[in-house]
């Protein structure tokens, strides 16, 4: 690991240029330029203690490893829709007017390119700026030739994937999936089992380019593509950005399970606006996310070892499509919980959340940290950033750690480890021995 800090631009390439696509990027612009501070982002506003707590070391992550520039930061992504960032931004309408009207040339100039893309994996959506041709592999070679094209305009020293693109439908890993040899032909045989994320993924990968999803799809949570992962040194990261509910709900159990205090029924429903609430819509979408939604209870709880307490829990999720509320989403949840001698008691929370707002400083953490891992040759699935996801990616004989703060100290003594640090492991007797 080079500990000193990079020189040279940083590409972020982006399949998927929405909502959150846009409001990352026109965020780091303001950003730049003075106009906001990176609220939310725990690369650039959060701190490290290192050492004992009497020697009052407690630089902030970005003094402390050496992450990228967001001045050397240049965004480049594809979409289905010809539109360019300024556009979308406004379409979006995440944003104040008056803040994008005053990015308008940087935000016009982003470049945005024909995607790969398939109605049957996303059904509620049409596009017209779609690439065509001869089979999966030949569309795979057309991405790594826009990357190749990015990186020679803008000398990119190095880039970073983050999948930003609507949910896919819900499918599980198959044959073709189950090697890189089988992805390969699948991808020459224009095999159905191939999504478009995952020919994005594999035109990363196979150039090195670390990949983060943002969204519940399968995508790299597959063999074939951690085997090429690791082929190739790139790091990978997912699944589906952690932002309103689900950062709540992984706020709330851990703290109530560490009580031992019991849930018998948690009801969560949402009211969402925007383009990804009309693709949620469609079932076979929504079954994708209510599985990253339905899975971190469980494993937070842990109904087998606390059957008292949790075992006849009912956990049901729902989103609904509301167009009035546009990005601006409502999240309702009714906690039935009960505590000594089973008494009942309930918790409701109503949070009135910007689904953008809270997605964006997660895709610059995950961007910079990801450029991290790349250098420090860190490959294959990072399950340090599980802090991000709602559905985070491990090997597959390990159970995902969904606690938000047991995440926050695996990210956090990661960042020790990488930078030689000593781990903290808060037992603290020594203070008090002689
Ligand atoms: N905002 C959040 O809080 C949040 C949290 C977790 C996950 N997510 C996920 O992030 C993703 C983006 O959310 P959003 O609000 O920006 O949605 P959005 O609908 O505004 O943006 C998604 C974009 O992806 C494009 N797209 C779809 N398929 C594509 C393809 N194959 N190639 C290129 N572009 C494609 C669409 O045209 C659209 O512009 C969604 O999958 C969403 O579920 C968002």
């Amino acid at each position: 690991m080079d500990y000193v800090k990079p020189k040279g631009k940083l590409g972020i390439l982006i399949p998927g240029m929405g909502a959150v696509a846009s409001t990352f990027i026109a965020g780091v612009e303001a950003i730049k330029s003075g106009k906001s501070k990176p609220i939310g982002s725990m690369s650039q506003m959060g701190t490290i203690r290192l050492g004992k707590r009497p020697e009052n070391r407690v630089p902030l992550v970005k003094d402390f490893v050496p992450l990228a520039d967001l001045d050397d930061l240049v965004f480049g992504g594809w979409d289905i829709n010809e539109e360019n960032l300024y556009e979308i931004c406004v379409r979006s309408s995440v944003l104040d007017q008056a803040l994008v009207d005053s990015m308008k040339d940087s935000l016009e100039q982003i470049e945005v390119w024909p995607g790969v893309f398939d109605e049957n994996y996303v059904r509620r959506l049409e596009g017209t700026f779609i690439k065509t041709g001869s089979n999966k592999m030949d569309l795979a070679n057309q991405l790594e030739e826009d990357i190749k094209n990015f990186t020679k305009k803008h000398e990119t020293r190095a880039n970073v994937m983050i999948w930003c693109g609507s949910t896919e439908i819900f499918f599980k890993s198959g044959d073709v999936h189950s090697s890189l040899e089988k992805f390969e032909e699948g991808l020459h045989n224009n095999d159905p089992g191939i999504s478009p994320s995952m020919i994005y993924a594999y035109a990363a990968i196979k150039n090195g380019i670390p990949f983060a999803n943002g969204a519940p799809n399968l995508t790299v949570d597959i063999p074939a593509l951690t085997e090429l992962a690791k082929a190739t040194n790139s790091p990978l990261a997912g699944k589906d950005f952690k932002t309103g509910q689900t950062l709540i709900k992984t706020i709330l159990a851990p703290g109530l399970k560490a009580r031992q205090i019991g849930i018998n029924g948690w009801f969560s429903t949402n009211i969402l606006g925007n383009r990804d609430g009309e693709v949620l819509d469609d079932p076979d979408a929504f079954k994708t996310k209510e599985e990253s939604k339905l899975g971190a209870l469980d494993y937070i709880l842990q109904p087998d070892l606390y059957p008292d307490l949790y075992k006849d829990l009912y956990h049901k999720v729902r989103i609904n499509y509301y167009p009035p509320r546009g990005d601006n989403k409502e999240g309702w949840d009714n906690i039935d919980i009960f505590g000594w001698l089973g008494y009942p008691m309930q918790i409701k929370v109503d949070f009135l959340c910007r689904d953008s707002i809270l997605a964006a400083p997660i895709c610059l953490d995950l961007v910079l940290f990801l450029d991290l891992a790349k250098r420090a040759d860190m490959s294959g699935i990072q399950e340090w950033l599980s802090f991000f996801f709602k559905s985070p990616m491990t090997l597959p004989e390990l159970y995902p750690e969904h606690d938000l703060f047991v995440q926050l100290a695996k990210l956090k003594n990661t960042l020790r480890h990488i930078m030689g640090e000593e781990l903290i492991t808060h037992l603290g007797l020594d203070y008090y021995e002689e």
